[in-house]
């Protein structure tokens, strides 16, 4: 049996989503900024996606710009906001993903910024105190604070974060990788500046992804080139992948209910069932917390293990389980999690990331519980 429980990775494409897909590289092959009809009905198409886009999230289309995924358009916010903004002090925690951390150490390294790490506690929740102590010592900061960590599931309260933001007048970037497409946005009433999508993370295509920025809140482009984007991202579009994401997005919020009621099931019955068989079974971060933690992430912490040392993940890929150590966005090297670092754990207990989606299965649930019992010893 293969069993897929990595879909913070990425996941699987709905069929649909690629029905909607091919005929953007069968018939309709023309160039969006040709002004012939071959363009003309490719333009439209694009426009047709970010107002669809756009009404799902309760935005307007003119705060829609399409990337190549959430790091471009994490990099876009981040740099194009300090340098529009003038923004000379940036604040986010050490539990970002690297499409944020990276993008603001480089921005301090280089000079631009001052950087501030707000403190994570062992379960990965931020200081929001110390938030506010920023902010008053700060007036015209930066704020990036994602709406939930990709690796141990917390989520983050963005209209609380938000509103004290707004109260200092600072700009308010989110990482909404991980819940668009899980999660309703409701843009006109989230005091947000800035969100970011991947579409690849609700089963629309790798290497699409969308900007959300605030209407009075505009920033410079990040790429340079041709007027595309509303001069906001320079290059001939990615016209399939546009065409991918917003399938995908209005597929997602079709049935968020049901696809929410059926994952979380499974996440229980998960468990549930790892603390009848494993009692020594912990769950780091939030990611046992229903109300506080992403629906489609259970990360795991295994008791200590000599046959399992460093070799958990290797063991249950030899069980034809995929499942992931910590963020796989990255590399396919196996490096230590910097968010689990963060929070302290405890390097001697191997831990993993199991991730779901609509498509995941109990069958695929109850596998992966009798692979880890045998793997743990366990026999009853
Ligand atoms: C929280 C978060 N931010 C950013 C990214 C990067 O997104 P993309 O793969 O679309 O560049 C990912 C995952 O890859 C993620 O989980």
């Amino acid at each position: 049996m293969r069993v897929y429980l990595d879909n913070a990775a990425t996941t699987a494409m709905d069929d649909r989503v690629i029905e909607a897909m091919l005929p953007f590289m069968r018939q309709h092959y023309g160039n969006p900024s040709s002004v012939h009809s071959h363009g003309r009905e490719v333009r439209s198409a694009i426009e047709k996606a970010r107002k669809k886009v756009a009404e799902l999230l309760n935005s307007s289309p003119t705060e829609i710009f399409f990337t190549s995924g959430g790091t471009e358009a994490d990099n876009t916010a981040l740099v194009c906001g300090i340098e529009t903004h003038g923004i000379k002090h940036a604040i986010t925690s050490p539990i970002e993903h690297h499409a944020v951390l990276h993008t603001l150490e480089d921005c301090a390294k280089k000079g631009k910024v001052k950087l501030s790490l707000l403190d994570v506690n062992n379960k990965g929740e931020i200081n929001l105190d110390q938030l506010r102590e920023l902010l008053q010592a700060n007036p015209n900061s930066l704020v990036s604070l994602m709406h939930a960590n990709n690796e141990i599931g917390n989520i983050n309260d963005l209209a609380a974060i938000g509103g004290m933001t707004k109260e200092y007048g600072a700009f308010f970037h989110s990482d909404t990788v991980q819940t668009m497409g899980h999660f309703v946005h409701d843009l006109k009433n989230l005091p947000v500046d800035a969100i970011v999508s991947g579409g690849h993370k609700f089963h629309g295509p790798k290497g699409s992804g969308f900007l959300y920025v605030r209407k009075d809140k505009k920033i410079h482009p990040f790429i340079h080139g041709g007027a595309q984007e509303r001069n906001m991202r320079g290059g001939t579009e990615n016209v399939i992948g546009i065409v991918g994401i917003a399938k995908a997005l209005e597929l997602a919020y079709e049935d968020m209910a049901g696809h929410r009621a059926h994952i979380e099931g499974l996440k229980k019955h998960f468990i549930e069932s790892l603390q009848y068989h494993l009692p020594e079974v912990g769950f780091n971060g939030l990611s046992a917390d229903f109300e506080k933690s992403l629906y489609t992430v259970l990360n795991v912490s295994l008791p200590p293990s000599e046959e399992n040392r460093g070799m958990l993940l290797f063991n249950l890929d030899l069980h034809g389980i995929s499942a992931s150590g910590g963020s796989a966005c990255s590399s396919g090297a196996t490096v230590g999690s910097h968010v689990l670092r963060a929070i302290n754990h405890d390097p001697e207990r191997e831990s993993v990331r199991f991730s779901f989606s609509r498509f995941t299965t109990k069958e695929e649930i109850d596998y992966t519980v009798e692979k880890l019992k045998e793997l743990y010893g366990v026999t009853v």
